[in-house]
């Protein structure tokens, strides 16, 4: 008689393409994951019943969880998701999420994780102070890691805000825009990734060279993710992204497509650069500048920007051992690089 092994249940699954990732890998990292949305569920302990609901706003909306799923798998390199990689792990969202708080703020978003953002809902005093309070939180946990985890966090935020102050300055006169664009994005997204992939290493015993290379790898795909982000802001609807598109445009910020069109010209070059020398208010020329960059030659070029990307951090991957986690790493890369086709 043959017995069908075949689980009447499908096992956990994991999010950014890592259902084909190790089963036993997945379910590891799962339980974690399940842990680290009780401490993320935590941050609702004020006394001040609102704060709560402000607080949870966000993190009951979802979102993808890439760093701290990014900062479990990373902990397999070495001994997996011990107790301290788990808060390590719930740290750097709830950094992230602050982040997001007062991003919308500054970019006047409207949406964020396919609901209203803190900022349109309440206003943006609340969503200023919420941002704030979850910092608060976040740094609780880090201090139970130690000073070398506090100093981390501490120099990534600041390497965070110096990025999105960056953005907001411009380049200086004379930089190149294009270089510009990609140390800010390395600053304001790939630093708090590459934490996330050093705190996986430094609280699963990984050696310092493979921390290294984990906080290299988080960087070089940090810095990836964002430009996904940004074409996702020209090409995708808000029902897939959950964001308003657009929003880039009326900020008057310029992401690399827009960059790469406006210096690769072609026909449409000339309507473009006047649409994006600054901020666009008006709907309708939102959505005309959106037409004109879908179809530019801005698209492509990005996209092969990414693929660039991809092969340094597979580079970035070489000091680690052969092994399940390594495996799951290059899938994950795949995913930052195709979630924007
Ligand atoms: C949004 O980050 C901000 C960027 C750095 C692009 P995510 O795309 O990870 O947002 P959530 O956490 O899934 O909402
Ligand atoms: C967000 O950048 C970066 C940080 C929050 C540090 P964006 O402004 O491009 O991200 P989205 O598109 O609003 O998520
Ligand atoms: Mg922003
Ligand atoms: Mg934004």
């Amino acid at each position: 008689m043959t017995v069908d092994q075949t689980p009447a249940v499908p096992g956990p699954r994991l999010p950014l393409g890592l259902s084909a990732a190790d089963p036993e890998l997945v379910k590891s990292v799962s339980i974690a994951l399940a842990d680290v949305e009780k401490i993320l569920r935590g941050v609702a302990d004020s006394d001040v019943s609102f704060i709560d609901e402000a607080a949870l706003h966000l993190v009951n909306a979802g979102g993808k969880r890439f760093r701290p799923i990014f900062t479990l798998l990373a902990s397999h390199i070495a001994d997996g998701a011990l107790p301290e990689v788990v808060t390590a792990s719930a740290a750097v969202e709830l950094v992230h999420l602050a982040t997001l708080y007062h991003d919308d703020v500054m970019d006047e978003a409207t949406m964020r994780r396919g609901a209203v953002s803190v900022n349109a809902r309440w206003d943006n005093t609340i969503a200023i102070l919420t941002g704030d309070f979850l910092f608060a939180h976040a740094s609780g946990l880090v201090a139970d890691l130690g000073t070398d985890a506090a100093r981390i966090i501490a120099e990534t935020f600041g390497e965070l805000v110096t990025g999105q102050m960056r953005e907001t300055v411009g380049p200086a006169p004379g930089e190149d825009p294009v270089d510009h664009y990609l140390s800010v994005i390395g600053q304001k997204t790939g630093s708090l990734i590459a934490t996330a992939g050093r705190y996986g290493g430094m609280f699963s015993n990984a050696t310092p060279e493979q921390t290294e290379a984990l906080y290299l790898y988080g960087k070089i795909i940090g810095a990836a993710f964002q430009i996904s982000d940004d074409i996702i802001d020209i090409a995708s609807p808000a029902d897939e992204s959950g964001k308003i598109p657009g929003t880039d445009l009326r900020e008057g910020v310029k992401t690399l497509p827009m960059l790469f069109a406006l210096q690769l010209g072609g026909p449409e070059a000339d309507r473009l650069a006047t649409l994006l020398d600054g901020p666009i208010t008006d709907d309708a020329e939102v959505e005309e500048a959106l037409a004109l960059l879908r179809s530019s030659k801005g698209m492509d070029r990005s996209r092969e920007t990414l693929e660039q990307y991809a092969e340094r951090a597979h580079a970035a991957l070489s000091p680690l051992p052969d092994c399940a986690a390594r495996d799951a790493l290059e899938l994950l890369t795949r995913y930052v690089i195709e979630r924007s086709r």
